[in-house]
């Protein structure tokens, strides 16, 4: 079977949770009774993708190594860590992936995504892809949080993604799960700082869409981020109630 690597993104500064972040890096804080970022490694694990990097960032970055050490309990067989500088946005910390990723297809999971249901199948569709990329999207009400996305005529290709748009084109976002080939290095290499200042994911699968390189599944179950107050309380009540421990 083909060889695909994951990565959980666990870089930046989660501003958006001081004073919660102003000790540790938002990724080691409680959902419910397990680490935040025991949550995606989970999505890639039961994915069958247990070959990760972890890139964080910001404060308290030795924290993952002593929390996850060789990741063998999580049930990965190789782990590996990466530090970003700052906060330069999802792309740039996908950016200190490259050599990890070695040539491969890669799973990308922001870590601070929690979802209900396996991702596995929409996975091995990848696998079984020649190539480009694949998102998973997710109808949510309150779209203009997020990336969203614009479906042509027929609604079997996707458009145009608009990053937190003023005035939502539809109700469907785009979630932290992208799985990209290996030309995505090119395309990050590529990309400028958006407006508020971050090498952002969304031009890096705008620049799929435009190659007509994109596919994309609808995730059935819950997602949620949980990178702010109101986000993370709901990652907490989710877990707890509707995701066996
Ligand atoms: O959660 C899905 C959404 O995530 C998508 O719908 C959006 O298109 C995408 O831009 C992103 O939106 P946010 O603005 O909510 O992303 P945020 O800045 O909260 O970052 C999410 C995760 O990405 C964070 O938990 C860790 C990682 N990250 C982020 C930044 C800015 C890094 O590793 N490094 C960074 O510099």
């Amino acid at each position: 079977m083909e060889t695909v690597k994951g990565v959980v993104l666990a870089g930046g500064l989660g501003t958006r949770l001081h004073p919660l972040t102003s000790i540790t890096n938002k990724h080691l804080l409680p959902v419910w009774n397990k680490p935040m970022i025991y949550y995606p490694i989970k999505t890639l694990v039961d994915a069958g993708v247990k070959d990760v990097m972890i890139v964080t960032g910001g404060n308290n970055a030795g924290d993952f190594l002593r929390l996850l050490g060789d990741g063998k309990e999580l049930g990965l067989k190789h782990i590996e860590y990466a530090y970003q500088k700052g906060e330069g946005g999802i792309a740039d910390a996908l950016r200190l992936a490259e050599d990890f990723i070695d040539g491969n297809k890669s799973v990308i999971v922001l870590g601070d995504n929690i979802i209900e249901k396996p991702i596995k199948r929409f996975v091995d569709k990848f696998r079984r892809q020649d190539s480009g990329a694949r998102i998973l999207i997710k109808k949510v009400p309150d779209p203009k949080r997020f990336g969203v996305v614009e479906f042509d005529k027929s609604k079997k290709r996707i458009i145009k993604i608009a990053e937190k748009p003023k005035k939502p084109k539809t109700h469907y976002a785009v979630t932290g799960i992208y799985m990209y080939d290996s030309r995505v290095f090119d395309i990050v290499k590529k990309l400028k700082p958006s407006n508020r200042g971050e090498l952002e994911i969304t031009d890096v699968n705008n620049a799929y869409i435009k190659h007509g390189q994109m596919e994309y599944d609808i995730l059935s179950g819950f997602w949620t981020d949980s990178g702010t107050f109101e986000s993370l309380l709901r990652a907490n009540n989710l877990a707890a109630n509707r995701l066996s421990s």
